[in-house]
């Protein structure tokens, strides 16, 4: 007997028993209570019940004739792993209690019981579906964002750094943002003011080479009237300005050396002086700095002062280049078609989102960006094609001595016949060894006769071709 038919209730509870009586008792006990019941007279009948329907819960009896309850559960939890499964056992029986929980059930209640033990039971196995239900739509959510608030990346290494912005978003540790100029060191500082509790607090952007170093200082710590030429009036620093927020130093590493001495004092003692003033200002700013150069060079060549790299490298976040990180490029894109896209975003096609993934983008994601921004304006308004994208990311699939095993593969995606492919490749030897015929024939290793020939030959062997 299958009696399969859910009623519109709040959840739905599949009954198991070969009892016909104990199923009846335990229906009209939960339909009192709201819930819907379907029942099964046996473990086949359930599980062909729950392929139809869906329980919410299932009740079963442990002993059965054909399968047994136990059997249930791991039938069960290959159809529907996220059903909870309750299982009553006879008194006494320990042993299949035990083995029930072994084989997956969420709960088991001993014979007889009381009605409130079973209801109790069953509420709380929907409670932990509910629970489990919310972590897997959580979970999916997550999945599919492929960024951190404005920061996109998919990557091992982005992941990484969205878990390390997570971690220390909410201290008031020095950041030192390191990595090749483009690779979105000013994207990951806001990420990090913002996901913050200094979020509502500003968030100021100063870039250290644009201000003269003059200026800078009263940039930063303001002045007071009269403390040079021009100061007509008291100012207030950007320091001041930032208060509770964020200050974002970019390219530190071109911070003049007197300056250098000045925000060291200020990291130390928490507050600033306005140049001119004599009276000290306490403030609460987090430092966030980025530069693209190597400050440890920078301190061995003595143009960098170390304690102040200590004091702003307290949490070092380094952004590897593009091209270590390609798994990254196909939701860069994305985003950036997104942004730039009149209209509704337009597409790439998979040989052009290729070609982006292959190239070696030294200018990082800005230099990504333009490429797409270029593209969108340059394609005449369907997908965006190979043809569309800038010459030097095409003519990229060319030999690229760059010694990765993946530029290899890219030089075999472009079908070039061998002795094309020498051809350029010698050119390319003779171009990084600057036209040094002596150097580059040995590197071929071919006498420089071969490549004197080679060369003549090779415009002659393209004509012949095309
Ligand atoms: N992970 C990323 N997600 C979204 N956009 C990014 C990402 N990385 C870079 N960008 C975009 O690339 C451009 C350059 O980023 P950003 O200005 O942060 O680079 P940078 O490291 O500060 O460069 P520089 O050293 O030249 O100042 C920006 O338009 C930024 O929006
Ligand atoms: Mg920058």
């Amino acid at each position: 007997m299958l009696l399969c038919e859910p009623m519109e209730h709040r959840h739905t509870i599949l009954i198991v028993d070969d009892d016909a009586a104990m199923r009846q008792m335990l229906e009209s006990l939960f339909r009192e209570q709201g819930y819907a019941t379907v029942e099964a007279e046996s473990a086949k009948a359930a599980l062909e019940c729950v392929r139809e329907t869906e329980a919410d819960v299932v009740l079963s009896d442990i002993k059965m004739p054909g399968r047994s309850g136990i059997e249930m559960v791991g039938d069960l939890r290959r159809v529907r792993p996220e059903t909870p499964v309750v299982l009553m056992t006879a008194f006494g029986s320990i042993d299949s209690a035990v083995e029930a929980m072994r084989a997956g059930a969420f709960d088991y209640i001993t014979k007889p019981f009381e009605p409130e033990a079973v209801l109790l039971t069953v509420e709380r196995a929907l409670e932990r579906r509910a629970l489990e239900e919310e972590n897997r739509q959580l979970r999916r959510a997550v999945d599919r964002t492929s960024g951190f608030g404005d920061l996109i990346g998919e990557s091992p290494a982005m992941r990484e750094i969205f878990a390390l912005i997570r971690k220390v978003a909410h201290s008031r540790s020095s950041v030192l943002i390191t990595g090749e100029s483009g690779t979105g060191k000013e994207v990951v500082a806001r990420t990090l003011h913002y996901s913050g509790p200094r979020a509502s607090k500003p968030f100021i952007p100063i870039n250290c080479t644009a201000i003269p170093e003059g200026l800078l200082e009263s940039e930063l710590f303001g002045h007071v009237r009269g403390a040079f030429t021009g100061a007509h009036a008291t100012k207030r620093g950007l320091f001041e300005k930032a208060g509770g927020g964020t200050l974002f130093l970019d390219e530190i590493g071109d911070m003049g050396a007197g300056l250098q001495g000045k925000l060291l004092r200020v990291l130390q003692d928490r507050e600033i002086r306005p140049v001119g003033g004599t009276q000290s200002v306490k403030v609460d700013v987090r430092i966030v700095a980025a530069t693209n150069k190597d400050l440890e060079r920078e301190i061995s060549e003595g143009r960098f002062r170390e304690d102040l790299y200590y004091r702003l490298n307290v949490i070092p976040l380094h952004i590897p280049p593009l091209r270590d990180r390609p798994d990254d490029i196909p939701s860069l894109v994305d985003a950036f078609l997104a942004k730039h896209s009149e209209g509704g975003p337009r597409t790439l096609t998979g040989d052009a989102l290729a070609r982006l993934q292959e190239y070696p983008w030294k200018g990082n994601a800005r230099e990504l960006e333009n490429a797409i921004e270029r593209a969108l304006a340059l394609s005449d308004g369907g997908e965006i094609g190979v043809r569309d994208l800038p010459a030097e990311v095409i003519g990229s699939t060319s030999p690229e001595p760059s010694g990765e095993g993946s530029s290899l593969e890219a030089v075999a995606r472009c079908r070039l016949p061998l002795r094309e492919l020498e051809d350029r490749y010698i050119e390319e030897v003779l171009r990084q060894t600057g036209g040094n015929k002596v150097q580059a024939s040995r590197i071929l290793g071919i006498d420089r006769k071969t490549l004197y020939r080679r060369r003549l030959e090779a415009p002659r062997r393209q004509a012949a071709n095309s």
